[in-house]
């Protein structure tokens, strides 16, 4: 019987991807807080340490590990190093992503499949890899896959990202499916626009792109949906993962939590 929600993740092992910055650090600071022991992974090593460097200051644990999520040995040996480091693995945060943004006649078939291998293969692998541990005498564990509002909706030029969101909840529902036997229970969080780099560096190309003003693209565009025309920020989202994880229950597994201010609903 659930009583009392703890935030509380003492002594558990969390592999995030993409931590080196944005909404993957901001997670990846939130566990270490709440007591978990944290792989730092990402194909930027330097950031990654950066992240390291602040969860020590703090008075956290956690080790960065060059992680390029497309690669299947990058992504065992990575997994296996978190394990041999802290004694296991407890949480998934599959967050690494890149946007591409471009109409479908101009996008290149390279530029499609780089964007799918990194979530989706991303994705895949790092699920593979983690539930080789979780499932060890249904030990069990979270997984929580970084979605998007794209995984549910769609919007101009964002094609292959709109087709990786979508995959990535197909994902996240089998995983619920074939890791319930095991205890393993999978999430999405689908947050609204979050002003990380990732969206930061649009404004001004989308500005000129459509010949508007940035303050256009950010009321018309980013904000159109939203109920109160507000950004989703990256507390929202990584305090949406620590409840996820601390949550004592496997009652919410296979679905995806809407962080977007009403955008999808
Ligand atoms: P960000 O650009 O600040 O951080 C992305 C991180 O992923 C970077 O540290 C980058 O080095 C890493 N990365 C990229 N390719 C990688 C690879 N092949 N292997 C390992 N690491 C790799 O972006 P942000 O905004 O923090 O995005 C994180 C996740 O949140 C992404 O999956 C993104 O699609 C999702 N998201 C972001 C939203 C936003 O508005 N910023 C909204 C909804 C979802």
């Amino acid at each position: 019987m659930v009583t009392q929600v703890q935030q509380d993740l003492t002594g558990k092992v969390a592999l995030i991807t993409g931590a080196a910055a944005g909404i993957g650090r901001d997670i990846a600071e939130t566990y270490a807080k709440a007591g978990a022991l944290i792989g730092v992974a990402d194909i930027n090593l330097e950031g990654a340490q950066e992240t390291v460097d602040m969860i020590t200051k703090a008075g956290g644990k956690a080790l960065a590990i060059n992680m390029d999520v497309r690669s299947e040995d990058a992504v065992n040996s990575g997994t296996k190093q978190l394990v041999d480091t802290f004694g296991g693995i407890d949480i998934l945060v599959s967050n690494a992503g890149i946007q591409l943004i471009n109409p479908i006649n101009k996008m290149s078939f390279d530029n499609w499949k780089n964007l799918l291998a990194i979530h989706l293969d991303g994705g895949f692998l790092t699920t593979k890899a983690a539930v080789e541990y979780m499932y060890k005498d249904n030990k069990g564990g979270t997984i929580i896959y970084i979605g998007s509002i794209h995984a549910h909706d769609a919007s101009l030029f964002k094609a292959p990202y709109i087709t990786a969101k979508h995959g990535l909840l197909g994902l996240c529902r089998a995983i619920a499916k074939e890791g319930a036997p095991h205890n393993v229970r999978s999430h999405m969080i689908s947050p609204g626009f979050v002003r990380t780099a990732m969206v930061n560096e649009q404004i001004p190309l989308q500005a000129t792109a459509k010949g508007i003003s940035e303050e256009a693209v950010i009321n018309d565009i980013l904000l159109a949906n939203t109920l109160n025309k507000e950004f989703t920020t990256i507390e929202d989202v990584s305090q949406t993962a620590l409840f996820l994880a601390a949550f004592p229950t496997n009652v919410f597994t296979g679905q995806s939590i809407n962080a977007s201010h009403g955008w999808c609903m």
